[in-house]
Formats: structure tokens, C-alpha cells, sequence
């Protein structure tokens, strides 16, 4: 994938806590539609990697660059309207929400003031089938395995129409079963043309792919 253009262009970052040069002139390549594994032991830096790249820290000194274009997210609200997705390490979703809720949580379709929850469930219908998932919109979060409420983040992604997906250690609590579909998925993902950084705690999960 060499040859695709770069989307996401990482240069010289670096960010210091206080006692901590978490990191140190650190330069980043994405190409559209590839996955770009970031690997590296527990407190490298990966995680700060990509809190900087979406806005949720602010880094010392650096530049980045989004199509060409040096960007400065002050949140991670900025960062989603340009296109980047985060799942982070813990999940965020909301255990008492259903599915469909938890993806479009302030984004509802409304009918007047009140929520449309026919529309809200079609539209997260659609999404499922985009993903190739088979999970009912209206089950509730904690009703769901691991597995799938991964994959609700991922649907949260989609629907807002995000291009560059960061999936922080993913399969850290997913079983074998799940691991590989959530590698099936990641392959429908890219041939749609959306790039993905996976980080991965060490090697050893890619024996898998
Ligand atoms: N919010 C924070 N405040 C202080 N130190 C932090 C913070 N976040 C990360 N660090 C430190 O920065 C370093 C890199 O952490 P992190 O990015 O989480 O590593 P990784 O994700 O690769 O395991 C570690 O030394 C960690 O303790
Ligand atoms: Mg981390």
C-alpha cells in the first residue's frame, strides 16, 4: 500500500509530563486505506501518540498534517468533525443505553422534540449490515459480550463518517472467535478505504492476521 497517498502526516511530536518525556521527536506516517500497526511495550508512548493526534493532549512541539493540511485539534469533538475516530483501550459506552442509543448519544433523529426511535434504529440497522454484524439495535450495552461492544464503537465510527479509525489495543480482551472477526472486519474497513491505526502491545497478535 506504499504507493497510497498519505493522509495523516505525524512530524517531530513531542510531549512531556510532568517527570516524563512521554515522547521524544516522534515522526508517524498514515496511507489511505492501510493498516499501520503501532507496536510497542506498555508505556512507549502509543496511547499519548494518539490523544495528541485527536486533541485530547496538547503536544510541546510537532506538526501535523491531515490531507496536506496542518491541523491543531483543541478536542476530540474538532478531531471527529475532520474525519478521526478514537476507540480507545476502555470502552466507552454507556451500559444501561441501548445500541442504538449509545451510537448516536446527542445526535439522535428526532420527530419535533422527541427522539425518532423507529428512524434510530433503522439508521442503526443500516450500519450493522454495512459492518456485516448481526447485533439488534435496541439490546442494551450490558447485555452485549465484549466482542460486540467493540464492534458498537466501530458502528459509532462509521456513523460519523469517520476515514482514519485509531483502535487502541483492541483485542486485549476479546476471545480468539472474536479477534477474527474483528480482523474480517477490518479488511471491509480498509476496501472502503479507510485507514486504520491498530496498536498492539506487542507482536504477538499478529500471528493471527
Ligand atoms: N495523563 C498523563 N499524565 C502523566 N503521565 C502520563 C499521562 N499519560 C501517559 N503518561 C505517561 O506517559 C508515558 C506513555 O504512556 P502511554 O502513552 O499510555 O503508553 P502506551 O500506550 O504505549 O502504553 C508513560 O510513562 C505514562 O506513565
Ligand atoms: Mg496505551
Amino acid at each position: 500500500m506504499q504507493n497510497e497517498e498519505i493522509i495523516l502526516q505525524m512530524k517531530a511530536i513531542t510531549k512531556t509530563f510532568p517527570g516524563v518525556k512521554a515522547l521524544d521527536n516522534v515522526n508517524f506516517n498514515l496511507h489511505q486505506g492501510e493498516v499501520h500497526a503501532l507496536l510497542g511495550e506498555n508505556g512507549a508512548g502509543k496511547s499519548t501518540l494518539m490523544k495528541v493526534l485527536n486533541g485530547i493532549y496538547q503536544k510541546n512541539s510537532g506538526s501535523i498534517y491531515l490531507e496536506g493540511n496542518q491541523v491543531e485539534f483543541k478536542s476530540p469533538k474538532e478531531a471527529q468533525e475532520a474525519g478521526l475516530a478514537i476507540i480507545h483501550q476502555e470502552l466507552e459506552l454507556i451500559p444501561y443505553l441501548t445500541v442504538a442509543e449509545n451510537i448516536f448519544l446527542g445526535r439522535e433523529p428526532k420527530k419535533g422534540f422527541l427522539v425518532d426511535f423507529k428512524r434510530l434504529n433503522e439508521k442503526t440497522e443500516e450500519i450493522m449490515n454495512r459492518l456485516g454484524v448481526n447485533i439488534d439495535p435496541q439490546s442494551k450495552i450490558n447485555e452485549l459480550n465484549i466482542g460486540n461492544q467493540q464492534m458498537v464503537e466501530i458502528a459509532k465510527a462509521l456513523s460519523q463518517d469517520a476515514n482514519i479509525l485509531v483502535m487502541d489495543e483492541p483485542t486485549s480482551s476479546l476471545t480468539p472467535k472474536e479477534i477474527e472477526i474483528l480482523f474480517d472486519l477490518i479488511e471491509r474497513l480498509t476496501a472502503e478505504g479507510i485507514s486504520i491505526i491498530y496498536i498492539s502491545p506487542n507482536g504477538g497478535n499478529f500471528s493471527n492476521l
